[in-house]
């Protein structure tokens, strides 16, 4: 039955509304960033950092947006406040830390070096800079050919050849514009596929992935420790890990 306009008056409907008032924190992501973050075939946001900010959200009580930027001015992001935390496959680095927070480490992983299947160049070659690199800009492992290669003086500085995402990288690849690309190697495998690309070599950089927040929101960096120790402890760690395929 219809309500009355009694009811409206009710002693209840005087008490405070009940609203959400759960907060809604923006995520910044790199689209272009698979496994971890992506921006699937419909337009959606996807991925395992993606699942996982979501599921910490349901956990810790909040709403989350989640927002593609590119990745070479994320940082400045979301320090102008644009993004509230990265959560994309970033790793925790001492630089990156003088302007901003990390959560804990989340994820490990290494640098992976690739070629074309034509060109028959080993890790030797790669290390003594027999060839032009690509790296993804604003990224480790372009910083790692930077200090280990340009300054260093085993290629010169235009031999590393910088892009905006890593899909751009692999396209130069495959039509033999540069002869290496390095990058993180769970992404790595992912841009390969399917490809005449293959990985010659790891460098054993060891790094950590972690959710990059301001320095100033110190409860945010706490509310997603905690959230991250209830995730890696719960049975969609294993599930997350099953469904993107890491190990
Ligand atoms: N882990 C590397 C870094 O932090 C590469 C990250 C690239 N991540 C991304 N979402 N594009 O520099």
């Amino acid at each position: 039955p219809a309500e009355t306009p009694d009811a409206v008056t009710a002693p209840e409907a005087t008490e405070a509304p009940v609203v959400n008032e759960n907060p809604t924190y923006i995520v910044g992501i790199d689209g272009e960033y698979p496994p971890y973050s992506f921006i699937n075939k419909n337009g959606e946001p996807e991925g395992f950092d993606v699942e996982s900010v979501k599921w910490i959200a349901d956990d810790m009580g909040f709403n989350v947006k989640i927002q593609a930027i590119a990745w070479d001015g994320i940082i400045p992001a979301l320090q102008a406040g644009k993004i509230d935390m990265v959560y994309s496959g970033m790793t925790i680095t001492d630089e990156r830390k003088e302007v901003v927070n990390f959560s804990k480490a989340y994820w490990k992983v290494n640098q992976s070096v690739a070629t074309h299947d034509d060109t028959g160049l080993t890790m030797e070659d790669f290390n003594a800079g027999k060839g032009k690199v690509g790296a993804q800009r604003g990224t480790t492992g372009g910083f790692w050919v930077e200090e280990n290669l340009v300054n260093k003086s085993i290629i010169t500085p235009d031999m590393l050849i910088t892009y905006d995402n890593f899909p751009l990288v692999a396209t130069d690849l495959q039509n033999k514009r540069i002869d290496f690309a390095i990058y993180d190697r769970p992404p790595m495998l992912d841009a390969i596929e399917g490809k005449p690309l293959h990985i010659i070599g790891e460098i054993d950089t060891g790094e950590e992935y972690g959710i990059a927040i301001r320095k100033t929101d110190t409860t945010l960096l706490e509310t997603m420790n905690e959230g991250l120790d209830h995730l890696m402890a719960s049975s969609k760690w294993d599930e997350l890990k099953q469904k993107y395929e890491m190990e």
